[in-house]
């Protein structure tokens, strides 16, 4: 994995959403996950307003969702729908042929992970996915612990997960499950781009970076992956050795 510093998040976000628009412009039909949450915001503001801007083409990218919180209406502010809707398939136009997101309501959530499964399968894997890191290191909802070989799977959200994530709610809510790609397509991807910012991120991009890579920390596994590039501002970076 490469990795990247960049002074402040506006710097980070622009280098980032430049990485995701060459992506767009090498692979139009690229098949693209994106992570929802609280440090991708900017980065996708740029990347919508330079694919707009430049007049690139996204009619023919796939977009999937990464992950969602079971059991809440897709509709509420807070979800990764809601999110993405707002943030890129709004702005860009993607018409509903175009994307496939996790029903966190579905009656059988099994069958949800089979579709998120096939679908990926059958369109030869992630061409490009954005991912955040968690306060505990987890991606998407792939939790500290998680299977290096898990496909799209249902998952108990533990609990610095469930508490950090009534950030994205305006009332408390009951998220202890999650819906999520799993590490082995994550990892698949043929192009990785991470991003962490703020001292909040500080300690847990230390241990990501600098500590064991193993399943006990899903973003540590990310060092292993050539395709991958991290792009992370001064703050997250405080602790890491010079
Ligand atoms: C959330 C999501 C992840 C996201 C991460 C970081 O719970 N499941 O996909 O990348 O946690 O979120 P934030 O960017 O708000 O710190």
């Amino acid at each position: 994995m490469e990795l990247h510093t960049f002074k402040d998040y506006h710097s980070m976000s622009h280098a980032a959403s430049d990485s995701m628009l060459r992506a767009v412009m090498s692979k139009p039909d690229a098949v693209i996950c994106l992570a929802t949450g609280h440090t991708p915001c900017l980065t996708y503001r740029l990347w919508v307003e330079k694919i707009l801007q430049k007049n690139i083409n996204v009619s023919n990218c796939f977009f999937i969702g990464l992950d969602e919180w079971v059991g809440i209406r897709a509709d509420k502010e807070g979800t990764c729908h809601h999110f993405l809707y707002n943030y890129i398939f709004h702005p860009l136009h993607v018409p509903e042929s175009n994307l496939h997101l996790f029903n966190p309501m579905s009656k059988n959530l099994e069958e949800e992970c089979v579709q998120m499964n096939e679908i990926i399968h059958s369109r030869n894997g992630i061409d490009m996915i954005t991912l955040g890191i968690g306060m505990n290191g987890h991606l998407g909802f792939n939790e500290p612990g998680a299977s290096l070989y898990n496909d799209a799977h249902v998952v108990k959200l533990d609990a610095t997960t469930q508490t950090v994530g009534q950030k994205y709610f305006a009332t408390v809510q009951s998220i202890s499950r999650g819906i999520t790609i799993g590490l082995r397509q994550i990892m698949q991807s043929k192009k990785i781009i991470v991003l962490a910012n703020g001292f909040g991120k500080a300690h847990i991009i230390k241990q990501a970076l600098e500590g064991k890579i193993s399943t006990s920390l899903p973003a540590s596994l990310l060092r292993n992956c050539h395709q991958a590039t991290c792009y992370i501002d001064e703050e997250a970076a405080t602790l890491l050795r010079k």
